[in-house]
């Protein structure tokens, strides 16, 4: 879905860039430009970077998502 209509941004490309450390709407602008011309994306922008950080912090380390329960062989008796 297209964000910033201005610099043609999609969420995905902030959502990418959130996870690429961008921590702002700010960094995402100096980024992609997204919200940096006419301004009126800055909000939806800024939802995208607090929902994407949020759903980082939630998520599991990536040592722990590498191993399902059926991945794990049983120990010897
Ligand atoms: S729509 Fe994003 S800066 Fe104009």
């Amino acid at each position: 879905m297209l964000v910033c209509f201005c610099n043609g941004v999609s969420d995905r490309k902030i959502r990418r860039l959130v996870r690429e450390g961008a921590s702002s709407g700010r960094e995402v602008a100096r980024a992609c430009g997204a919200g940096a011309s006419c301004g009126s994306c800055r909000r939806a922008v800024h939802a995208l970077v607090e929902e994407t950080l949020s759903a980082l912090d939630a998520s599991p380390p990536e040592a722990a998502r590498a191993y399902s329960r059926d991945s794990i062989a049983p120990l010897p008796a």
